[in-house]
């Protein structure tokens, strides 16, 4: 292989971007456990002072540089750390799965009353399901993050779910990946039928908690009535 100096100069101009694109994603990694930290602290209190716990599971995960790239490509723009930074919202993602879908807005209430957190974008499939039936509350958060010499703000994109609304898309993603040249009109009619189901089973598992709840409360006033 022949190495020019003008190529040698382009490697070498090269060399502090690497450390300025480790320092970005490190920033995207603290802000994630931040993020992380206010979940953990909800579902903790949740736990210890009402006894209930919304949250069934919470993931994480921050986009590989290839995938930043390959999105900044997508989208048609220059390869930077400021057009990542600017344009791309799901660098850092949180994914939280609840019990029910009354657990989903009583989640997103109390993440607005954070003072530190500004909610930049709400996308309500929930309400408002995609036509392929997806499910989905997602917004993006911007948080800051405070270094040794400076604070940085970076956005974090958060979706809620119900166990049932995450069963469903993770299959669905799963189908979508297996067809590269689209998927076949049958099982995208039978996936919308399992949507339907899933939601179904949404109301149906709530209804049965609320009956539960009721019987509970019925069963300690009787007691304390003895
Ligand atoms: P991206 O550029 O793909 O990140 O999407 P967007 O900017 O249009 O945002 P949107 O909020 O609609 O979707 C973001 C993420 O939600 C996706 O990366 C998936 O994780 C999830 N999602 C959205 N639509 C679907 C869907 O139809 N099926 C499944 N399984 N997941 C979906
Ligand atoms: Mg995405």
């Amino acid at each position: 292989m022949e190495f020019s100096l003008s190529k040698l100069q382009e490697v070498e101009a090269y060399i502090p971007s690497v450390n300025q694109w480790k320092e970005f994603f490190l920033v995207y990694k603290f802000g994630l456990e931040e993020m992380k930290t206010k979940i953990n602290i909800l579902q903790d209190e949740f736990q210890m002072m009402r006894d209930y716990n919304p949250i069934e599971h919470v993931k994480s995960r921050i986009k590989s540089p290839d995938s930043v790239i390959k999105k900044l490509d997508r989208k048609g723009l220059p390869i930077s750390i400021e057009n990542a930074k600017k344009h791309l919202h799901d660098i850092a993602g949180i994914r939280i799965t609840c019990s029910f879908v009354s657990d989903i807005y009583l989640i997103f209430e109390m993440l607005k009353k954070h003072d530190d957190l500004k909610i930049l974008k709400v996308k309500d499939y929930v309400a408002n399901p995609k036509k392929n039936g997806y499910k989905s509350l997602h917004f993006i958060v911007e948080i800051p993050v405070f270094l040794t010499s400076k604070t940085e703000y970076v956005q974090i994109e958060i979706q809620i779910r119900t166990i049932a609304m995450d069963f469903w898309a993770s299959l669905e993603h799963k189908i979508y990946y297996k067809f590269d040249e689209g998927v076949p009109a049958k099982l995208l009619h039978e996936l919308k039928e399992a949507a339907d189901l899933v939601n179904y089973l949404d109301i149906k598992m709530k209804k049965i908690n609320d009956e539960m709840e009721f019987y509970k409360e019925v069963r300690s006033a009787k007691s304390e009535e003895l």
